[in-house]
């Protein structure tokens, strides 16, 4: 076992300090890009990517930003691996993170990435699993304080399901003082609940319109998550009055952004045009998890090896 290992499994395993240094690095990093400034922090590095799930934005932005930094990725899909035909996650681990400097793993169950994490020697970064997405959240909190300045005392409001982003919405909010408003279907309450969260800046609320009131971001994800593909029809019923469209955005404050984590269904979670209006800022937010990842990858090697 490796006890002293710092990995990234969910957003409270960062304090707030650290995580204020990674909007700046992220901040500086993303400037050199526009600049065409690369500097090789991570040169001879490898970043190995596991996946039990599908990907576009995660593979890619891990992949460019560790070519940017001047490192290598080698990205394995967990079927083509042992893992699939029995190999135990805890020697997995201890195999493949001898190979490497640091890996980011996206997982079902999120107990199968902490059994890894315990068993490896090197730092794992979540990059999703049923029940977090701590690198999808700081990022959209670097865009929203990019937009609107420090996310300190405002109001998020999440909107549908209540998923591994709304789970991390609602660590972060603890770490960095802001109101979340959580709104779904009443049947599906229980998910908060049964997240046993003791924070009295985190409401519920049974009307999703009283939910964006005075919002200053206003987001939300699929209806159904990956792995819950059987439960679809039933939740495209459930969550119908849950859509994020403009009366939403009228009743929050006039500068409200919206984003969503992609990928997204225009008319089931968001109308159209709202993904695609004045108030959207989604591209940029798919944009910042390589920049602030490329932040995260450095500050993860560097302080495992201090
Ligand atoms: N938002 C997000 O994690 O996108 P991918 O599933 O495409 O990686």
């Amino acid at each position: 076992m490796n006890k002293n290992t710092r990995h990234f499994l969910r957003v409270r395993d960062l304090s707030y300090n650290e995580i204020q240094k990674l909007f700046e690095r992220s901040t500086l990093l993303k400037k050199q890009v526009k600049e065409n400034v690369f500097k090789q922090e991570l040169q001879n590095r490898t970043l190995i990517l596991l996946f039990e799930k599908h990907s576009t934005r995660t593979r890619l932005s891990f992949e460019v930003g560790m070519q940017q930094l001047g490192g290598n990725s080698i990205v394995l899909q967990m079927r083509d691996t042992q893992i699939d035909r029995g190999e135990t996650i805890e020697d997995a681990a201890r195999v493949i993170s001898r190979m490497c400097d640091i890996i980011m793993m996206r997982t079902f169950e999120h107990s199968k990435i902490e059994a890894f994490a315990k068993h490896s020697t090197a730092p794992i970064i979540n990059g999703l699993t049923n029940e977090h997405h701590p690198c999808q959240v700081l990022s959209d909190i670097f865009t929203f304080q990019e937009h609107r300045g420090n996310i300190l005392g405002k109001t998020i409001s999440w909107i549908g399901d209540i998923n591994n982003m709304c789970a991390s919405w609602i660590e972060a909010s603890n770490i960095l003082g802001f109101k979340l408003h959580v709104s779904s279907p009443p049947e599906y309450k229980h998910l908060l609940e049964e997240l046993n969260i003791n924070q009295n800046n985190v409401e519920y609320f049974a009307d999703p319109l009283e939910a964006c009131m005075q919002s200053d971001l206003i987001t939300t994800d699929v209806w159904t998550s990956m792995g819950f593909e059987q439960e679809k029809n039933e939740r495209l019923k459930s969550f119908e009055r849950w859509t994020v469209d403009k009366r939403k955005i009228d009743v929050a404050n006039k500068d409200v952004v919206f984003m969503h984590c992609l990928p997204a269904h225009r008319g089931e979670e968001v109308s159209a045009d709202v993904i695609d209006g004045p108030q959207s800022v989604v591209w940029q937010e798919a944009e910042n998890r390589l920049h602030f990842q490329k932040a995260l990858l450095e500050y993860l090697i560097k302080i495992n090896e201090a």
